[in-house]
């Protein structure tokens, strides 16, 4: 079996129980390919087994504790345990089956939209197990298709080949799925993450029951309208979504359409920072579910001020008693700074906060104590006064 030796100071990352190791603790290999299978020693100890990646700053992806493991009964059986705790925590039409690290698959995403299934992977260990992973999907789910979306940034920077193609089956690469009583439609080619932003959906539900009839809904950042759907199909007399990906409007539009509510929705196309410029209206709910402000360590401060411009500028617009739905993406920004920021840009803003709701993704998101970096997504709703 071929071996990949790590470095003493390892050892307290294996032993956490982490399974991402970075190439930097990797000491020395014997036999190894990247992207093949091999034992993971520390020392003279063998202590799991794993793919050698090699690639970008990672350098070994754990599957198991156990040494000289097939990588096909791991993946199979971890791909099963996966299917089994999502029919209990996901019985739904679309949700993520399989949240890398959270499942024991670090470097593997696999998403269901439907009819549609999402493969994305990080791992030069998996790229070589499409087949296997294709098999099992279809094998379990029997989808209409699944497709193959490498076409991340990280995979880029990475150096691993940027793809997207079919992987079984045919047919449209859209699918409509469902999410309480609305309905979305999800380009899984050209939209973005695998499609829909899956992890913010208990938060949209969660909206829609907050919302009351005949309120005013300003849903920034928009994407296709989740938000906005959800809150007008809840009895919200009207929506205003500004978005600057023109795919994403052209969906948002296709989606308010399919839900019968298109007539009460005024969809800007463009940069919220111009729209709360040039408009002075306030709400009586406004949602800010921006893209990660801060993309990695290094532009935490710049991130920080931007989000706390952001916070502030928005809770000016919610009308008193009216409600602001704020939301964080970025890993960098973690839950107590988020809500430290929170409470000083409303206080800025001159209001008073009462949390009604706190949250991070849909449970659908799993993770491991370990894997905080899975935990990126916080959201609160708050009633400002
Ligand atoms: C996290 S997603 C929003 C997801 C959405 N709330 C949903 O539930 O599907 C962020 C969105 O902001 C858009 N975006 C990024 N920067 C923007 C900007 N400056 N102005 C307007 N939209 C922007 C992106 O195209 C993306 O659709």
């Amino acid at each position: 079996m071929p071996a990949v030796y790590l470095k003493e100071g390892a050892r307290r990352l294996v032993e956490s129980g982490l399974l991402t190791i970075y190439s930097k603790w990797v000491d020395y290999t014997v036999g190894a390919v990247r992207g093949g299978f091999a034992d993971i020693y520390l020392g003279e100890e063998c202590v799991g087994s794993g793919f050698y990646e090699d690639i970008g700053a990672v350098g070994v992806r754990i599957l198991s504790g156990e040494c000289g493991a097939d990588p096909r009964d791991l993946i199979h059986e971890a791909l099963d345990r996966a299917l089994r705790l999502r029919r209990l925590l996901a019985p739904w039409d679309s949700y993520r089956l399989v949240n890398a690290e959270g499942d024991r698959l670090p470097g593997l995403i696999i998403d269901v939209y439907s009819d549609v299934v999402v493969v994305q992977t990080s791992s030069l260990g998996f790229d070589r197990h499409l087949d296997l992973v294709a098999d099992w999907i279809e094998d379990r789910l029997e989808p209409r298709l699944v497709y193959l979306k490498n076409d991340q940034r990280s995979r880029r920077e990475a150096g691993l080949p940027v793809e997207r193609r079919v992987l079984r089956g045919g047919g449209p690469t859209e699918a409509r799925i469902l999410e309480g009583r609305a309905k979305f439609w999800v380009d899984v080619e050209r939209g973005q993450k695998t499609g829909f932003f899956l992890d913010q959906r208990i938060n949209r539900l969660k909206l829609g029951e907050l919302v009351w009839s005949g309120a005013r809904i300003l849903d920034l950042y928009s994407y296709t309208g989740g938000f906005a759907v959800h809150a007008l199909l809840a009895g919200a007399e009207e929506a205003v979504l500004v978005e600057e990906s023109p795919l994403a409007v052209k969906m948002a539009e296709r989606n308010l359409v399919v839900n019968g509510v298109r007539d009460q929705a005024t969809i800007h196309a463009g940069r919220v920072e111009d729209f709360l410029r040039k408009t002075g209206e306030n709400y009586d709910i406004v949602v800010a579910d921006p893209p990660a402000l801060i993309p990695g360590r290094e532009h935490k401060g710049a991130g920080m001020k931007a989000y706390r411009r952001l916070y502030e500028a928005v809770a000016r617009r919610v009308k008193p008693g009216g409600l602001l739905l704020a939301s964080s993406c970025s890993y960098f920004l973690r839950p107590e700074e988020f809500l430290q920021l929170i409470g000083e840009a409303v206080r800025s803003a001159g209001r008073e906060a009462t949390i009604l709701w706190m949250h991070g993704a849909s449970p659908d998101h799993v993770s491991r104590p370990q894997d905080d970096f899975l935990r990126y997504l916080k959201v609160i709703i708050m009633r400002l006064d």
